[in-house]
């Protein structure tokens, strides 16, 4: 087994400030950021504050910043990495800091409980629902997502404008209206709720620019933007633009 010396800058404060902090720390084959950090905590900073749970992808508690990307700690191999090279290790961006690598992630809870859930259909009883198996894998690459928020961290309508914050979902979230409105027993529009309306007018829809970056960085490969977001954004746009919709909104004016 091979070990060698390598250099971090890790950030270290707390909601008042802070800054990097420069450390020299032995890495041992097949080891991951996390063990690095890890090995911090037990021989030079004890106090170092990081969040972390499975330490195998899944829990999606250890999300932070390894040179300025968006990553799981725990899913970033010391590998990807020069041994020359110097790693910085920060908080996510677009979360406020409670204290070293540990963010206050609650803007996503907020944003999660401002999607009304699943509609069950009426008449049919728990157990009985039946749809088909394409539907199913549709939505079931959307349930891979482990909640670790390195999309919603990513995306640029909210990385550094923290006043689009109220108005913008963030892509895990319009990701799970998209999955709702294209659930074939989803009833919201029975209902009186129309899931396309709300992702444009509640969930901010319309900032997003599909630049993919949210995809780019999620650990499950969930392809956000091509299956999720530009499929609600079309369905939006012809809703907008269906004559039939057009017709009944006037008549309902009158
Ligand atoms: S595709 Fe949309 S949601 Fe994803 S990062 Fe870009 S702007 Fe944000
Ligand atoms: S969609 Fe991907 S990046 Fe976003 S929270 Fe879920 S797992 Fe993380
Ligand atoms: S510790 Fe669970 S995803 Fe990294």
């Amino acid at each position: 087994m091979s070990s060698y010396e390598a250099r971090f800058k890790v950030w270290r404060g707390d909601a008042e400030g802070g800054g990097l902090e420069d450390f020299a720390v032995e890495v041992n084959d097949g080891e991951v950021v996390l063990d690095i950090v890890h090995r911090l905590q037990a021989t030079q900073a004890p106090d170092l504050a990081v969040r972390w749970n499975c330490k195998a992808g899944k829990c999606g508690s250890c999300s932070a910043e390894v040179n300025g990307r968006p990553r799981l700690l725990c899913m970033t191999r010391m590998s990807v990495f020069r041994r020359d090279e110097t790693i910085t290790v920060t908080p996510l961006r677009a979360f406020p800091v409670i204290r070293d690598l540990v963010t206050d992630v609650g803007f996503n809870y907020t944003k999660a409980r401002q999607v009304p859930a699943f509609v069950p259909p009426e008449g049919v009883a728990a157990g009985e629902y039946r749809m088909m198996q394409e539907d199913v894998d549709r939505s079931q690459e959307f349930r891979k997502c482990i909640e670790c928020f390195l999309c919603q961290d990513v995306c640029h309508v909210v990385r550094d404008h923290e006043e689009n914050k109220p108005a913008f979902a963030g892509p895990r979230f319009l990701m799970r209206v998209a999955e709702l409105d294209m659930h074939p027993l989803d009833a919201a529009e029975e209902a009186g709720l129309d899931r396309k309306r709300t992702a444009q007018d509640e969930h901010g829809l319309g900032y997003c620019n599909i630049t993919k970056c949210c995809t780019e960085v999620c650990p499950e490969g969930i392809r956000i933007t091509d299956n999720a977001l530009i499929p609600l954004k079309e369905r939006a746009a012809d809703r907008k633009y269906d004559p039939l919709v057009w017709l009944g909104n006037r008549i309902r004016r009158r």
